[in-house]
């Protein structure tokens, strides 16, 4: 990442190293982890990168989950993505906040059946009493929309997150690593290297 490699906006440079550790065969190139903190305690977990939307991260969750719980409480975040196979990572401050309604239900729409009828039945994050008790719930939303459309439960949706902070590293020879740290002020990003 020399000078001139640099893009004025990071959130191109992320959609290009995306794309990048797609083309390398990544397993997993959409998974990103998610900190939150609540009370002070942090806590951690992957989700899948949905996209960018109007200069915005997105991801998919349960609202009522631990996390849509953290989040509501602060919804000050953090975002990590780490490609091995092109050995770059991407950290991420921001906010969260529900997308709409509307794009919810878009992103819903598009769901296999199962992943959609999964939605229903999980109360993400509580007690589960057996594996069974799962299962049966998954049966009993199947019957409950058998021969009808699915829609979106109101507690499961897309958040955005704005990015404030994105840090870009790229694995260097020597452990001479390149770190740019941009900052969003306003509508513009400033950007500083900083020492590996
Ligand atoms: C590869 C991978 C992808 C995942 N993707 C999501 C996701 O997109 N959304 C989600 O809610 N959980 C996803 N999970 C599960 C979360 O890591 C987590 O277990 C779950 O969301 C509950 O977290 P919470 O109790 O902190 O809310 C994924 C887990 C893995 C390992």
């Amino acid at each position: 990442m020399s000078v001139t490699e640099i893009d004025r906006d990071p959130l191109l440079t992320l959609t290009r190293w995306h794309a990048e550790a797609r083309e390398r065969g990544a397993v997993e190139p959409d998974a990103m982890t998610l900190a939150t903190v609540s009370d002070g305690r942090p806590s951690a977990r992957i989700v899948l990168f949905k996209g960018l939307a109007s200069g915005k991260i997105q991801f998919v969750t349960n609202y009522e989950s631990r996390k849509g719980r953290e989040i509501e409480q602060n919804p000050q975040v953090a975002l990590v993505f780490f490609w091995v196979e092109t050995m770059k990572q991407v950290r991420v401050e921001g906010r969260a906040e529900r997308a709409s309604a509307d794009e919810s239900d878009r992103y819903f729409a598009s769901r296999p059946r199962e992943s959609q009828l999964g939605a229903w039945a999980s109360d993400q994050s509580r007690v589960v009493i057996s594996r069974q008790e799962l299962e049966a719930r998954f049966a009993e939303t199947e019957r409950r929309f058998d021969g009808t459309r699915v829609e979106r439960p109101p507690h499961w949706g897309l958040y955005s997150v704005l990015p404030e902070v994105v840090e870009l590293w790229s694995s260097r020879p020597h452990r001479l690593h390149d770190r740019l740290r941009y900052q969003l002020h306003g509508t513009s990003w400033s950007v500083d290297r900083l020492f590996p």
